[in-house]
């Protein structure tokens, strides 16, 4: 059984390099965040995502005694990251995780959904650099898991060949098993350019 945590890890590990940009869409227990602000070092900068404050305050704790101030933790939707991430940095992210559900060891009704999810994997194909990668762990066994895997498969069935790759990889046979999508960034030719549009807060 292929682990997909340490799967997305090890892809993100050979596509990014200190001094990058990147986000965390899913910070939880902050396992990606901290390696992800390792491998950016103090040069780059992790954004990292939750919409429970408390797992935050816990990840901003542990970041803090690390001395890593290189990491802004944002209270607030993934469905939202385009009205964080500074205009500048548009097309220029080298890599977004997500890791989907809920938070191992806290409250399991605070769950990822289908239509913020597609918003969110929508607007990191937007900010993602030429050859970024995105890496989704989705989770088809818990209830609305299998509904919210199957909106993003068909987000990115539709979304074109000239503009991101994508492959998946399963940690099993059955078809309940967990997926991770591997998505990259092809280089966009001057003509497809994707555009971020940071949306005028009300
Ligand atoms: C599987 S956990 C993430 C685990 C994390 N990557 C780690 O290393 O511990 C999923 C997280 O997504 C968060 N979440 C749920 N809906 C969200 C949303 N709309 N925007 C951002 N985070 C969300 C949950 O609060 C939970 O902490």
């Amino acid at each position: 059984v292929i682990r997909l945590t340490e799967e997305a890890h090890r892809l993100i590990r050979e596509s990014i390099k200190a001094g990058d940009v990147v986000i965390d869409s899913t910070v939880g227990n902050g396992h990606d965040t901290r390696f992800l602000a390792e491998l950016v070092g103090p040069q780059g900068h992790v954004y990292g995502f939750d919409i429970q404050q408390l797992a935050l305050e816990r990840v901003k704790n542990d970041l803090h005694e690390l001395g890593f101030d290189h990491v802004t933790l944002i209270h607030d939707s993934h469905s939202q990251m385009k009205l964080h991430i500074p205009l500048n940095f548009c097309n220029k992210i080298s890599a977004i995780m997500f890791n989907l559900g809920y938070l191992p060891g806290g409250n399991k009704s605070v769950i990822t959904q289908s239509e913020s999810t597609r918003l969110a994997v929508s607007s990191s194909i937007e900010l993602l650099a030429d050859g970024g990668i995105l890496t989704i762990i989705a989770y088809r066994g818990h209830e609305g898991g299998k509904e919210e895997h199957d909106a993003i498969e068909e987000m990115l069935k539709q979304s074109l060949d000239s503009i991101i790759s994508v492959r998946t990889i399963e940690s099993g046979t059955s078809n309940t098993a967990p997926r991770l999508f591997v998505i990259r960034k092809r280089v966009a030719l001057a003509s497809e350019t994707i555009y971020c549009e940071q949306p005028r807060s009300s």
